[in-house]
Parts: structure tokens; C-alpha cells; sequence
């Protein structure tokens, strides 16, 4: 029986179906992040979805219409979240006259019937109450832009909005941009027929965020490294004392019950061996590097220590497929960065296929410097979080298939 994941695959996408004299609209994931003074720090987003774009522009398609969110807005944060901010960087990376369209619905006839604007781009979807909601009149009003619909925003496609879902009841033809796809086949490709030794690097916060994903991972590895104050959790779990560091109390069982779960499979599980611990994360006094058995009072974790690196790099370095989810600490202080970035190294040395979730981890392999050097790294933190869960992505679940 086929998994979500393969069922995905079947998707139709641009190339199955003919774009010329439509009008298409396409559902882009430009919630790219920007500094105080609306510089974009990152247009990864952007640029990754140039090809479907430009796929519809060759492919002399009537009219583009592209729509977006940019963060979350409250009523009242209209300029903060503009998109005309955007708008610029896109009409750089195109080449091409874009124009900026508020309050659609009201327009509707306007952007039908004029022939000279090629491609626009709607104001932040948000900005529509019923965005979120997937309310059925916005995602109508939104049909009636196009002949075709498409979604590229595969950021985006874990929710199940007016502009990812709903869109697609009202429209006839529903196919996958090239972005979109592209993921998919590439968590695919690290899941199903993997050239093994498989590895999963799982970091970050929390346990109880990837719980689904170590369940559903699992009998599909052969190796678990495990870092980030979720490994603290564990730590815990085994009985050692964590003084001030993050864990979550109330998963100690579950954290048990996976590593006796990765015994019976024969998954080989590693844990941090010593750790980077401090007195102040903010502002650090004291930090020392020590044992997990030795963390002090008062101390909380902040990173790995130098000995689980080497631990983590020789694990990381046997294996030929690895999927890498979630910092090793935190990453974001420079200070507390050294575990993170030297296994980002570690990853991008490898001659491994390597992929990389979005969010986090995406930032921190920017961070690290090794951004070219994996074999693909996702654009969407949740969305790549759920397709590591098993969850059929509504995105993808109102689009045509093969
Ligand atoms: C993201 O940045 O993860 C996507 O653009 C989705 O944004 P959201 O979490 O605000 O829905």
C-alpha cells in the first residue's frame, strides 16, 4: 500500500498540463524574513519559485496572478506586512513589470479584462480575515482569477487556508508548481529506497514537536543522533540530573519508550556524551563544558560539547543517506553556535544525500556556510515537519493527480 508521501508523488504538476492563452494563479510562499528596515535577509523563498513563474511566462500563459502571505498580521500591521516590500525584489529576480493588487475583490473585472499586465501580484493574503479560515467566498473570489490553479507554496502547504486548499474547489484544473513537487520528491527520495547506512539528526527545542516524526522515522532508519535541548529529555529519561536545562517533564516516558522502541529495531540511537552548559544564557558568566553526568546547579545546557561532536561526526560520517532536522543548541548566540555549525560541516563533508528541513535548520546551514553543500534543503520549517510526520499535506490534497 502506498504512504502518504508516495501518494503525494502522484500529483500533477505544470508539465501535465498546457498554460497558453490561461490565466494562471499561482499560490507562492514569499513569508520571507526582513530586518526593521524592510530589507529581505533571505529571498530563498522567492528565488525557488522563479521556475514555475517563468515555466508560465514561456509557456505564454494569458495572465499570472501571484499570491502570498507574509507573516502573520494582525488588522492593524498593514504596512509592516505590505507586500510591496517584495514586490521589488521579485520584479528584479523576473525581469518583468509586476503590478501590486489590493483588495481583489474588488477588482475582479479590472484584472480579467486587462490585457496589458502579464503577471501581479495580489497584497498579502492575510490581510483577507477569512485567509486562515479557509473561507469558502474568499477562495471563490480567488477562482476567479484564473483558469488554472497552481500551488508552489509548499511552505505554506501544511495549512489548509482559503489560498492552498479552498481555491482549489472552485477551480477545474489544480497542479503542483515545480518547488512543490520538487519537495516532495526529495523527501521521497530520502525516505523510500534510500542508499543505506539512513540517518536521522534531530535537534531543537522540544521532544513532544518530534514525537510524530521520531514514530514514524524510526523503523525507517538505521541510525538516530540526537541533539538540541530535546536530547535533554532523554538525558533526563536515563537518570541524569539536568539541573536548570530545558526538558519536558512530562515526556519522559514517551522519550524512554522511543529509545527501547530503537532497541527492539536495531536502530542505533547516540546522545550527547557532554555538553555546553552556562549560568546565563543572555548574559553568560560562567560557561563550561562538562560530562551529561556533571551539569552543575544552576547550569543549563545551551549546546553539544566537543566529545559528542567527535561522537556525532563519526556516526554522521558512515551513513549515506541523512535527514538533518533541528540545531544542536542554541545557535542563534555565537557562543552557543559551535555544536550546530560543526555538524553542519560534518553533514555537508559527507558523500551522503543529504536533506535538510526548512525553518531552523535551514538557517542554521545558511549559518554555518554550507548552504550549497547539501543535496537539498527544504523551503518550508512545518510543512517539512509534517511530511516527516506521515501527514498527507492539505496543499497537496486538492490538487489533480496522475
Ligand atoms: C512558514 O514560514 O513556515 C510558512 O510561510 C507558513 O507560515 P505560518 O506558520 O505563518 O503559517
Amino acid at each position: 500500500m502506498l504512504n502518504n508521501l508516495e501518494k503525494m508523488q502522484n500529483v500533477k504538476t505544470l508539465k501535465d498540463i498546457d498554460v497558453s492563452n490561461k490565466r494562471v494563479l499561482i499560490r507562492v510562499d514569499f513569508n520571507v524574513p526582513m530586518d526593521s528596515h524592510h530589507n529581505i535577509t533571505d529571498d530563498s523563498r522567492i528565488k525557488a519559485a522563479i521556475p514555475t513563474i517563468n515555466y508560465c511566462i514561456d509557456n505564454n500563459a494569458q495572465k499570472i496572478v501571484l499570491v502570498t502571505h507574509l507573516g502573520r498580521p494582525k488588522g492593524e500591521d498593514k504596512e509592516r506586512f505590505s507586500l510591496k516590500y517584495i514586490i521589488k525584489r521579485l520584479k528584479r529576480l523576473l525581469d518583468e513589470e509586476i503590478e501590486l493588487i489590493e483588495d481583489f475583490e474588488e477588482k475582479t473585472d479590472y484584472i480579467n479584462s486587462d490585457k496589458s499586465q502579464k503577471i501581479i501580484l495580489l497584497e498579502n493574503i492575510r490581510f483577507y480575515e477569512g485567509e486562515t479560515k479557509n473561507d469558502d467566498t474568499l477562495a471563490k473570489n480567488l477562482s476567479k482569477l484564473c483558469d488554472i490553479y497552481v500551488n508552489d507554496a509548499f511552505g505554506t502547504s501544511h495549512r489548509k487556508h482559503s489560498s492552498t486548499y479552498g481555491v482549489a474547489n472552485h477551480c477545474t484544473t489544480n497542479v503542483a508548481g515545480f518547488l512543490l513537487k520538487k519537495e516532495i520528491d526529495a523527501f521521497a527520495k530520502a525516505l523510500f529506497n534510500p542508499v543505506k547506512p539512513i540517518n536521522l539528526v534531530v535537534g531543537g527545542a522540544k521532544v513532544s514537536s518530534k514525537i510524530t516524526l521520531l514514530r514514524n522515522i524510526l523503523p525507517k532508519v538505521d541510525k538516530i543522533v540526537i541533539g538540541g535541548a530535546m536530547s535533554n529529555t532523554f538525558l533526563k529519561a536515563l537518570g541524569h540530573d539536568m539541573q536548570d536545562s530545558l526538558y519536558e517533564d512530562e515526556y519522559l516516558e514517551e522519550a524512554l519508550a522511543i529509545l527501547n522502541e530503537a532497541k527492539n529495531k536495531n536502530v542505533k540511537v547516540y546522545l550527547p556524551v557532554d555538553l555546553v552548559i552556562t549560568d546565563d544564557i543572555e548574559k553568560p558568566i560562567d560557561v563550561k563544558i562538562v560530562p551529561v553526568q556533571d551539569v552543575l546547579k544552576g547550569f543549563k545546557a545551551v549546546d553539544i560539547g566537543p566529545a559528542t561532536v567527535k561522537l556525532f561526526e563519526e556516526a554522521i560520517g558512515l551513513s549515506n543517506t541523512i535527514i538533518w532536522n533541528g540545531p544542536m543548541g542554541i545557535f542563534e548566540i555565537d557562543m552557543f553556535s559551535k555544536g550546530t555549525f560543526r555538524i553542519a560541516h560534518a553533514i555537508a563533508d559527507t558523500y551522503a544525500y543529504s536533506i535538510v528541513g526548512g525553518g531552523d535548520t535551514a538557517n542554521a546551514a545558511d549559518k554555518a556556510g554550507e548552504k550549497e553543500n547539501f543535496s537539498f534543503i527544504s523551503t518550508g520549517g512545518g510543512a517539512s515537519l509534517e511530511l516527516l510526520e506521515g501527514i498527507f499535506l492539505p496543499g497537496v490534497e486538492n490538487l489533480d493527480k496522475i
